[in-house]
């Protein structure tokens, strides 16, 4: 098969039947050679790159986050769910409720398990809302178990800024399409608004503080969006658009991607030191907010995803039926 630059992809009525006989070997399985898409894996009882970058089979490699770049062929990561809408309130006791965070070794994808994969981390009951903790050990990481290609987003969350912590609401797709709002520094005024196409840096991508006048307050329950359409990407505060790019100037995201959430390490000392620097310094494991919780965290009170109509992304469509298209494929 060709690789391309431009992944093409469609969306097909796959039997979730046959996709669950086919994870249900799984979830660990021999991993093996790292990959890239210059060097993709060729192996075909390990035909799947994962998102970190490693030939193996199951879930693990070929769910969430497998390159179909990098990967055998296209077609040997597992289909990706098609977008459903949410309107999702979180309570304190939903932290360990599976059909909302699904712990990833036992999504077999199907994204009516839950609304997200729990990918790293631990999750527990907030004073409001569901306390994503990362702790010296481990980041904390979410990940929507559908893709969407285009629509809206917003997540309401609230966390602590530190020196060295950062919190993300990012959409992230198989190819590396981002969109991201982060969180880095001790400064809780401090939001940045990035995206890389397919995991480039392209002019204008890259650090933008935005301008809110100095009124947000990242420790205050505040709702980020992201306004994704064909023809412009927008970022939202409480609501209100505060970054625009057009289509026609700039490139960005066109690829099925899941939404997520995490907090991490930034200022891990194993880090680059420009990480570390973004990241606002050093993190520190014997502060007394670290000591007293045992982590950093960030509290999230509601998710919400309005897909966009498929028409509108020119994909092409394979197979009809009562219940439409369920999942995305990549084709080449
Ligand atoms: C979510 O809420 C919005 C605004 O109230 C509404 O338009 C939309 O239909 C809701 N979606 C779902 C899946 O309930
Ligand atoms: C969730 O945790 C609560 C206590 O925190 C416990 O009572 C309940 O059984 C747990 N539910 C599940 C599904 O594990
Ligand atoms: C997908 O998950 C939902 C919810 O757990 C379940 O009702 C449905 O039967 C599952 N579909 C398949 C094909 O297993
Ligand atoms: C910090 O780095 C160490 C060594 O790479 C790693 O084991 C640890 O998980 C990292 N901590 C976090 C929170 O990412
Ligand atoms: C904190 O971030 C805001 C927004 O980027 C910026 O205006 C302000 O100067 C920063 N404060 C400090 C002390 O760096
Ligand atoms: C879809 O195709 C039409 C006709 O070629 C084009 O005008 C439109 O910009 C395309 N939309 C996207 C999202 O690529």
């Amino acid at each position: 098969m060709t690789r391309s630059s431009s992944p093409t992809f469609v969306i097909t009525l796959i039997s979730l039947v046959v996709l669950l006989l086919f994870v249900n070997s799984l979830p660990l399985a021999n991993a093996a050679d790292s990959c890239s898409a210059s060097s993709p894996c060729s192996s075909s009882s390990s035909p799947c790159c994962s998102h970190s970058g490693f030939c193996g089979s199951g879930t693990l490699f070929c769910g969430g986050g497998c390159s179909p770049l990098a990967s055998k062929t296209a077609t040997d990561c597992m289909p990706m769910p098609v977008c459903i809408d949410r309107n999702v309130t979180l309570t304190p006791s939903d932290y360990n409720d599976t059909s909302l965070f699904v712990p990833v070794l036992q999504y077999a994808g199907n994204a009516s398990q839950g609304l997200f994969t729990l990918d790293a981390g631990s999750l527990a009951a907030g004073p409001e809302g569901v306390m994503m903790q990362m702790t010296e050990n481990s980041l904390v990481k979410l990940s929507t178990t559908a893709y969407i290609l285009y629509g809206e987003m917003e997540v309401t969350c609230r966390h602590t800024a530190y020196q060295g912590v950062v919190a993300t609401m990012i959409t992230m797709s198989d190819v590396l399409d981002e969109i991201d709002w982060e969180f880095t520094t001790s400064n809780s005024s401090d939001a940045q608004t990035n995206w890389f196409p397919q995991g480039r840096i392209v002019s204008g991508s890259g650090k933008d503080s935005q301008p809110t006048s100095g009124t947000l307050d990242v420790s205050e329950w505040v709702t980020y969006g992201i306004n994704w359409q064909p023809d412009r990407l927008q970022w939202l505060i409480n609501g209100a658009v505060v970054r625009t790019l057009k289509r026609t100037d700039y490139s960005y995201p066109s690829t099925p991607t899941r939404l997520q959430l995490s907090v991490w390490a930034g200022g891990n000392s194993t880090n680059a030191q420009g990480v570390i620097d973004w990241s606002g310094g050093p993190i520190s494991y014997t502060n007394s907010q670290y000591t007293t919780n045992g982590y950093y965290g960030m509290e999230i009170s509601s998710v919400s995803i309005k897909c966009a109509d498929t028409s509108i992304a020119n994909v092409s469509t394979i197979g009809k039926g009562s219940n439409g298209p369920t999942s995305w494929t990549y084709t080449g």
